[in-house]
């Protein structure tokens, strides 16, 4: 299907999922003020396109981390894709491998680690891990990735605590004592989704169920939740690096500074994110706090970028301004609820047409051309 516009896709989101839960992926922290500045940074950037450059067929493969990208989007780690859809992570991990480019697996994902691995090349998933305050947990997540042969691992720093996010708590999102008679209500207005979701059995969080956290998916994120280590460190970046002989990627890094001791740490990546305005309401937005990052750490390491990315045009300012990837969430989440498998490859391809749209307007042949020509065609407005 021709896709339109990813807010296209969203509506139709909307129609598919329970009002809580479209509300859960929809929402940011306090105001959503930097929900809406990570689209919004965008405009702050312009393109002067060039003419007459012959460059009707341009090249928008990658190569990251030693990894050839068929396109520089992959679609980033989000909590409980798989009560979007049933068998979400699964369906996503054969479209971006059919795609090209890797995938991001949440610690809260439905279906286990081995599974994901199992319905895709595991080289090319990049799993993502919250520090626990367990560390013989955490060493068992590790055997585990390595022993389904994962490659990288992505470790989320900007989730020390949980903030305030309101649509959650009027909804009694996630409140300890599971669902309210709202959400019930509004589940059972959704027959289809529902049907479907049940058929794979009671939704668990998968890859923590043999840790004994809780028997509800519920029980299961308040454990994982008060796991989680809110005096995360260097010193635990530092225990990870030695822990993991993978690709290693910390996702969260706003301040030039913090990604400069990233390097420093030894890890191959990071990820500029805000973790999509669900954290620290106010923080800059990610296309804004590129530059500067990049400025300071491009020629030594992997940077890729999340946050408001909705367009493929979005992807060509986040490159020409120095990330080498873009990671998307919301959107591929929109497109497992609207329409499964196909919903994803629907919208990764209208990203690929965006892209190529874009530099072929442009005058530049390949997406690798983006940064270091970039004076020739961007400005800041
Ligand atoms: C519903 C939802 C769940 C998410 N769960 C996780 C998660 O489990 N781990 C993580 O590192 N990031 C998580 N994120 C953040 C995304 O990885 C990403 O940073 C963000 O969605 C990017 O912004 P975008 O949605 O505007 O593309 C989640 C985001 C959403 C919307």
């Amino acid at each position: 299907m021709m896709l339109i516009s990813i807010d296209d896709v969203r509506i139709h989101a909307r129609r598919n999922l329970p009002a809580w839960f479209f509300d859960y992926v929809e929402g940011g922290a306090y105001s959503e003020t930097t929900l809406r500045r990570n689209r919004a940074g965008f405009d702050r950037y312009a393109f002067l396109p060039r003419v007459l450059q012959s460059a009707s067929r341009p090249d928008l493969s990658v190569q990251i981390m030693g990894m050839k990208w068929a396109m520089p989007v992959m679609p980033g780690p989000v909590g409980f894709c798989g009560l979007v859809h049933a068998g979400g992570e699964v369906l996503t991990a054969r479209v971006a491998s059919a795609c090209g480019v890797p995938m991001g697996l949440s610690t809260f994902s439905i279906a286990p680690m081995e599974d994901v691995a199992r319905a895709t090349d595991p080289a090319r998933i990049m799993l993502q891990l919250y520090v626990l305050k367990n560390r013989d947990i955490m060493r068992d997540l590790l055997v585990r990735a390595r022993a389904c042969g994962i490659g990288t691992l992505v470790l989320t720093v900007d989730t020390t605590v949980t903030p305030m996010r309101e649509r959650d708590a009027r909804n009694g999102f996630r409140g300890a004592g599971g669902l309210s008679l709202r959400q019930l209500v509004q589940m059972a207005g959704k027959p289809r989704w529902f049907a479907r979701i049940m058929r794979h059995g009671q939704p668990q969080i998968g890859n923590i169920i043999r840790y004994n956290m809780g028997r509800t998916l519920f029980e299961q994120a308040a454990n994982i939740g008060r796991e989680m280590d809110p005096d995360l460190s260097w010193t635990d970046l530092a225990w990870l690096r030695d822990n993991w002989q993978g690709k290693l990627v910390v996702k969260g890094i706003l301040h030039p500074d913090d990604a400069v001791q990233c390097a420093q740490a030894g890890v191959d990546g990071i990820v500029v994110s805000n973790h999509g305005g669900r954290q620290m309401d106010g923080a800059l937005s990610t296309i804004e706090a590129l530059p500067a990052i990049a400025a300071a750490v491009r020629a030594r390491m992997t940077i890729l970028l999340d946050g408001g990315v909705r367009y493929g045009t979005d992807v060509v300012k986040a490159l020409a301004l120095g990330a080498h990837g873009v990671m998307i969430g919301r959107p591929y989440v929109y497109g497992l609820a609207a329409n499964g498998e196909q919903g994803v490859v629907d919208v990764l391809d209208y990203f690929a047409d965006g892209i190529r749209s874009s530099l072929t307007l442009l005058g530049i042949s390949t997406v690798n051309a983006l940064h270091d020509q970039s004076a020739r065609y961007m400005i800041q407005s």
